[in-house]
């Protein structure tokens, strides 16, 4: 999978509280052109060893959405040893975690490349910026001195993109405000995409396959439309065909 063209490629969030459904649903999916997103509702019930098993399945295809949170030797070194101990391609850190943990994070995950990994191509390092549930109070509560939180998105993003990160997830509705200012090739990887006519969810700020193709997103997320769905094949599918036509 390559980021030269200018379709954005899907990632099916693979939110199941269940072991053996999130395997029955990856064995589906595991011969389509998609990545798996792992987070934080799978990995305590999959294990490093499910994570590996999946890894293998996917050749590799896994976004690790562990956003990433600590003192920067912690982080550095915990990227190491992930890269040491399972095949990934995206993983995702806390911007907010500062330059130092950024830096050393890339500077790592460079180095452990080089030496050799499990991973068959480098990972890219994508930054968190501002969680799409906060508002402006929100962000005050948390001492943020911004008065919206897209200043603070775009505050953030240019944050990792100078400590070396490959790009951020955020909204897909600030996709063309961050590739204007931070260029075309920072990636911009969009969750709250739903199929046409799909339910919304608690996803408040939402565009469709086709919409976040046409705003610049180079990869998007998509859970509960597949998760829940009695053909999540057939939804792949459809996804698929409008991103490729
Ligand atoms: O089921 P749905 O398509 O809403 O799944 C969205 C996925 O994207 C979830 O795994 C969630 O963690 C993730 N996400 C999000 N909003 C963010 C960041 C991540 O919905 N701001």
């Amino acid at each position: 999978m390559n980021m030269a063209s200018n379709n954005p490629i899907l990632v099916v969030a693979l939110d199941i509280p269940d072991k053996k459904q999130a395997f029955d649903l990856a064995d589906k999916l595991k011969d389509k052109p998609v990545i798996l997103k792992i987070g934080w509702m799978l990995y305590p019930i999959i294990g490093h060893d499910g994570l590996i098993e999946l890894s293998s399945m996917f050749n590799g295809r896994l976004f690790l959405d562990f956003k990433l949170h600590d003192i920067p030797s912690v982080i550095a070194n915990g990227v190491v040893n992930l890269m040491k101990t399972v095949s990934f391609e995206i993983l995702t850190l806390h911007a907010t975690g500062g330059t130092s943990m950024l830096e050393q994070s890339v500077k790592a995950r460079d180095l452990a490349f080089t030496n050799g990994s499990e991973c068959s191509q480098k990972p890219k390092l994508l930054g968190v910026t501002i969680l799409t549930s906060f508002d402006a109070v929100g962000l005050k509560q948390v001492g943020f001195g911004f008065e919206n939180p897209n200043d603070a998105v775009m505050n953030l993003a240019s944050l990792a993109k100078e400590c070396g990160m490959d790009g951020v997830v955020s909204s897909v509705h600030e996709v063309s405000e961050l590739k204007r200012n931070l260029g075309d090739d920072f990636i911009v990887l969009t969750p709250g995409i739903r199929p046409e006519g799909s339910d919304k969810g608690d996803q408040a700020r939402i565009a469709t396959p086709s919409e976040a193709k046409e705003l610049g997103s180079d990869y998007i997320v998509v859970g509960r439309p597949i998760t829940k769905s009695p053909d999540p094949l057939s939804v792949v599918e459809q996804i698929l065909h409008v991103l490729n036509t």
